[in-house]
């Protein structure tokens, strides 16, 4: 069954056409630029998303990079399986340059709404679009623009984090689920009191004031020694010193077949430092507002999907 596209403002029902959502009268209420349907304002607070994921458009797509990490955590965090979502529409929050995107659509049969802040939606369709069952919009999670209780199945991964209410996003995503459907997010976790002592979270108070653009020359400047320093500390024993470094944990965010990290840990070094918010979760309290705004069968796990790849994920059913 169709998904009811609805202004999220007016709560009137819009109709996709080729260059817009239009409402009854025939009025164009949001325009299709570059592929999606633009319900947010084109500046916000994830503009550094925008810039990451349309520098880097290509660098994390399974089909592009040869790995097949992408596959792994989707499958291996949902639990969903490929033959079963054939008739059933997905929505995705939070899509950035489509990684999950391609998944499903080159991995089953099912119909796609896939949502981002940010103008990441054009890279997700240089890389994805135009399909016949997918439908790209630029839109916040607060305000997306489908009726609620429309999906069959709902996925959040690596985007809780970096909104600026994590209770309010997981409502908000619920309230998308049909009744019997489902809900998988995943998101940084807070694994106790060191979890922020580290130069990302020290560092982060300037950096995610620093002009975008300006941030990521610094970084693609730094990224030969970065990476250099942070191998030699490994090598003599001394990889308890890189927390203090500033450039991502490759080890523990790279799959181990990639060949030229630089331009992953140029990209994750940037996806650090720059979001406007990064409030990284308890597993717990996930899990209970999954359970006070009505989910059920609620599991929360670490899941390694990948050799020493290991996500924070939880799952429910309306
Ligand atoms: C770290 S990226 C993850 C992207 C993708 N899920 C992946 O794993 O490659 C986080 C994404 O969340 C998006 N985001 C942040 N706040 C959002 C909001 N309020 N509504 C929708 N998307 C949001 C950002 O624009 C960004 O693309």
């Amino acid at each position: 069954m169709e998904v009811k596209i609805i202004c999220p403002y007016t709560h009137e029902e819009l109709y996709e056409r080729p260059d817009g959502l239009f409402n009854n009268l025939g009025i164009n209420k949001y325009r299709k630029v570059n592929g999606a349907y633009k319900v947010a304002p084109e500046e916000n607070y994830t503009d550094n998303f925008g810039l990451e994921w349309n520098t880097f458009q290509k660098t994390q797509i399974d089909k592009y990079n040869g790995t097949s990490v992408s596959r792994n955590r989707f499958f291996f965090e949902t639990k969903w399986q490929k033959d079963s979502l054939g008739s059933q529409n997905i929505l995705e929050v939070g899509s950035g340059a489509g990684r999950f995107t391609q998944i499903i659509l080159d991995h089953t049969e099912a119909h796609l709404y896939s949502v981002d802040y940010s103008n990441a939606v054009e890279a997700n369709f240089k890389n994805n679009g135009p399909h016949e069952r997918l439908h790209l919009f630029q839109a916040s999670i607060y305000e997306l623009p489908f009726e609620k209780a429309s999906f069959d199945k709902v996925f959040c991964f690596g985007v809780l984090q970096h909104t600026p209410d994590v209770e309010k996003s997981v409502k908000c995503l619920i309230e998308m689920v049909k009744p019997g459907g489902e809900l998988v997010v995943d998101f940084y976790p807070i694994k106790g009191w060191y979890s922020k002592l580290n130069a990302k979270y020290m560092l982060r108070p300037i950096t995610k004031r620093i002009n975008n653009e300006y941030l990521l020359r610094i970084i693609s400047k730094n990224i030969n020694w970065l990476i250099k320093v942070y191998k030699f500390n490994k090598t003599i024993g001394l990889g308890f010193l890189n927390r203090f470094l500033p450039i991502c944990d490759i080890d523990a965010t790279f799959p181990k077949e990639i060949q030229h990290i630089k331009e992953w840990a140029i990209l994750d070094t940037f996806d650090m430092f720059s979001p406007a918010y990064d409030n990284p979760q308890r597993l717990e309290s996930v899990k209970s507002w999954f359970e006070i705004f009505g989910m059920k069968n609620v599991k929360a796990e670490m899941i390694e999907y990948e050799k020493g790849l290991v996500a924070a994920v939880v799952r429910g059913e309306s």
